[in-house]
């Protein structure tokens, strides 16, 4: 029998997509998560903490693939490295890991920058872990899941006046197409870091927050904010786009067309 995949962040809005697929592909799944899951079909999970490592040895025992998913906004490089160390003892033969377009780009130099996007420094350092382990690797940066916007634009929506980020633009990308994508990438050779995956159209934020205003039937009034940074700059000036990578079907559109919002 071949080994099992393990997936990280299996529980999560990505991951939950990633692992039918991995199954569909006919692979054993092993998750790892902090919490105790009931084993599916062809699934089974392991608890373990990527903060602590507790767990990490028993979750990559005899694993051939890693998809590491696992993520929050702070702190994916301490969470990589215990992964890699039990990875790399365990003998895997592919991570693959799933990073942000604009990793690279988006400088996070002060306290400022640190507070609103240290997430991308964060991102870029779990990379450098990732190629530092000298494990057979790929890595995709993907733009902005339309899961995530969602959920930063309804949060926005709870305010009768919002702030918007004045020029800030974003290229948002379906998470099942995300997942089909890394699924692709697992079931094939390790390739380095491969081309970024964006969605099909870039918008400004106000543009995001009306789509999302239209759909959901709500009404706001919407104030420009320049945010300060270094940042923030890289921001407005385009670092976390991809426009010569727009390969994403769905537009921003059709998902909150599929949400259903209006009802309520
Ligand atoms: N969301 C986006 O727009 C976006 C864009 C580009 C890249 N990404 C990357 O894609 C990945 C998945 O994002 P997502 O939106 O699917 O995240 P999510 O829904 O927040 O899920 C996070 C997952 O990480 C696991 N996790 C968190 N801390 C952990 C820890 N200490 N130990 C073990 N597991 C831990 C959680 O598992 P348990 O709770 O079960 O332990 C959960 O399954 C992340 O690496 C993220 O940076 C996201």
């Amino acid at each position: 029998m071949t080994s099992p995949i393990l997936l990280t962040g299996g529980t999560g809005t990505l991951g939950r997509l990633v692992q039918p697929l991995l199954r569909d592909a006919g692979c054993r799944v092993r998750i790892l998560s902090r919490h105790r899951h009931e084993p599916g079909d062809g699934v089974d999970f392991v608890v373990g903490d990527l903060t602590t490592g507790a767990g990490i040895d028993a979750a990559t025992a005899g694993v051939g693939t890693i998809v590491h998913c696992a993520g929050t906004s702070t702190g994916d490089d301490a969470k990589t490295r215990h992964l890699v160390r039990a990875a790399s003892k365990a003998g895997a033969q592919h991570l693959v890991y799933i990073s942000v377009v604009g990793a690279e780009r988006v400088p996070v130099t002060s306290r400022i920058d640190r507070a609103m996007f240290g997430y991308f420094a964060s991102k870029r350092a779990a990379e450098r872990v990732v190629v530092e382990s000298g494990l057979p690797r790929t890595t995709l940066r993907a733009t902005q899941f339309h899961d995530l916007l969602l959920t930063v634009v309804r949060a926005m929506a709870k305010l009768p006046v919002i702030p918007v980020p004045a020029g800030f633009r974003f290229q948002p990308v379906d998470t099942g197409e995300v997942a089909a994508r890394l699924v692709e990438l697992a079931l094939g050779e390790p390739s380095g870091l491969v081309p970024d995956f964006a969605g099909p159209r870039i918008y400004g934020t106000d543009e995001l927050l009306r789509g999302y205003l239209r759909a959901a039937r709500k009404r706001r009034i919407l104030m420009p904010v320049r945010l300060p940074g270094n940042a923030a700059r890289a921001v407005r000036a385009g670092a976390t786009l991809a426009p010569e990578h727009a390969v994403g079907h769905r537009t921003w559109e059709e998902f909150l067309e599929g949400q259903n919002l209006g009802r309520y």
